[in-house]
C-alpha cells in the first residue's frame, strides 16, 4: 500500500522518511505539483471543496537528499496526483579510500565526478573566473589540479583569450596528471607536474597572477595555514587574483550532496570550512585583496587585488 502524503504535514512526511530510510526503494502519492506555479511549501489548495497541501518537486528532492535517496521519475496517476518514486543512494564513495596520492587517480571512483558539469558549481566558478578577469591573466597555477577539469571550463569559456595564458597545474597523482597531459597535449601553453605542493619550491616555477585551489588545501597532509600564506606571499602577484574552493558536499551514488564532511562526525558539519575561508579572507585583505564568498556546493573565495587598476 503506497502512502498517500497529499494531505500531510511535512512533520508527519519527515518522520515516515526517517523510519524508512535505509530501505531501498520509496513510493509514496502526493498532490501534483503542477497544480500550482508559485504556491509555496505548505500551502493548502482546494480542488472541489477538499483541502490538499502544496510541496514543489524541489522540496520532494531535498528531501530526499536529506535522507539519501534519489527521486525517480515521477508517474502521473490523474492530473491532480503524482506517484513519487525514491531510491536509496548507492553508498560507494571515494570519501572513505585509504588510498593516499592514487586516491583521487584515473581509476578511483573519484574520477568518474565531473564538477563542470553540475549546474551550481559551474555558475559559482565560471564568476568567480570573470569577477577575477581571468581572461587578462598571464600566468595562472592550479595546485590540486587533478586531471584538468578546471583548466578544461577555462578552455571551453574563454577560448579567445586562452592560448595567450600560461597555465601551470600541479598534482601529487601520477596517473591523474597523465590523463590531464593527454586531454591538453596539443597546449603548448599547458604544463603539468606530478609533484608534492609540500615541497612545491623546489619547482622554481616563479610568481602568477592567478592562483586556483579546488578542494585541496584543507587535505590532511597539508598544514592549512602555513600552505596558505606561503603560497600568498611567495607565489601570487601583489596585482594577481586568487580563487580557492572549499567543498561543501560530499558525493554519493552520482549526487553531489549539500554540506561539509567533517573528520569526526557522521553528519554534515561546517566549523572547519567557516575558520579556514574565514582565516583566508582575513589575512587577504590584510594584504589589499578584495574578498567574495560565493557558492553552493563549493564555498568558493575569490580575491582580487585592490592594487590593480
Ligand atoms: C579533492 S581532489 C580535487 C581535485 C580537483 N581540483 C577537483 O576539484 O576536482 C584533491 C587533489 O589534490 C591532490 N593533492 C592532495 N594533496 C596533495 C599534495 N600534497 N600535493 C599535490 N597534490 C595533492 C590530490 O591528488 C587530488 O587530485
Amino acid at each position: 500500500m503506497k502512502k498517500n502524503f497529499s494531505k500531510k504535514s511535512l512533520s508527519e512526511i519527515y518522520t515516515y522518511f526517517n523510519n524508512k530510510k535505509n530501505e531501498k526503494i520509496i513510493k509514496v502519492i502526493v498532490l501534483n505539483p503542477d497544480i500550482s506555479s508559485n504556491a509555496y511549501a505548505g500551502e493548502k489548495i482546494v480542488i472541489e471543496n477538499e483541502e490538499f497541501i502544496y510541496r514543489s518537486y524541489k522540496s520532494w528532492v531535498d528531501l530526499a537528499q536529506t535522507f539519501y535517496f534519489k527521486m525517480l521519475t515521477p508517474k502521473l496517476i490523474d492530473e491532480n496526483f503524482v506517484e513519487l518514486s525514491f531510491l536509496k543512494l548507492e553508498d560507494r564513495t571515494f570519501h572513505s579510500s585509504k588510498e593516499v596520492e592514487e586516491k583521487y587517480g584515473a581509476d578511483s571512483l573519484f574520477s568518474k565526478i565531473n564538477k563542470n558539469e553540475e549546474p551550481e558549481f559551474f555558475h559559482s566558478f565560471l564568476q568567480a573566473l570573470k569577477n577575477s578577469k581571468i581572461n587578462k591573466r598571464k600566468r595562472v597555477l592550479n595546485l590540486g589540479v587533478n586531471n584538468a577539469e578546471e583548466f578544461e571550463l577555462i578552455r571551453d569559456s574563454f577560448n579567445k583569450e586562452f592560448s595567450d595564458i600560461e597555465f601551470v597545474g600541479i598534482d601529487y597523482c601520477l596517473s591523474a596528471i597523465e590523463t590531464a597531459k593527454k586531454k591538453f597535449q596539443n597546449n603548448k601553453n599547458v604544463k603539468f607536474y606530478a609533484h608534492d605542493i609540500n615541497t612545491l619550491d623546489e619547482l622554481n616555477l616563479g610568481k602568477f597572477d592567478m592562483i586556483i585551489s579546488i578542494g585541496t588545501l584543507q587535505s590532511s597532509n597539508l598544514d592549512f595555514n602555513a600552505i596558505f600564506m606561503h603560497i600568498v606571499q611567495n607565489y601570487l602577484e601583489k596585482t594577481g587574483a586568487l580563487i580557492l574552493g572549499f567543498p561543501n558536499c560530499r558525493w554519493l551514488g552520482g549526487e553531489v550532496i549539500y554540506g561539509a564532511k567533517a573528520p569526526n562526525y557522521s553528519f554534515s558539519e561546517q566549523s572547519l570550512l567557516y575558520k579556514d575561508a574565514f582565516f583566508c579572507k582575513k589575512y587577504l585583505q590584510q594584504k589589499k585583496f578584495r574578498v567574495t564568498l560565493t557558492g553552493k556546493y563549493y564555498t568558493i573565495l575569490t580575491a582580487t587585488s585592490i592594487r590593480a587598476k
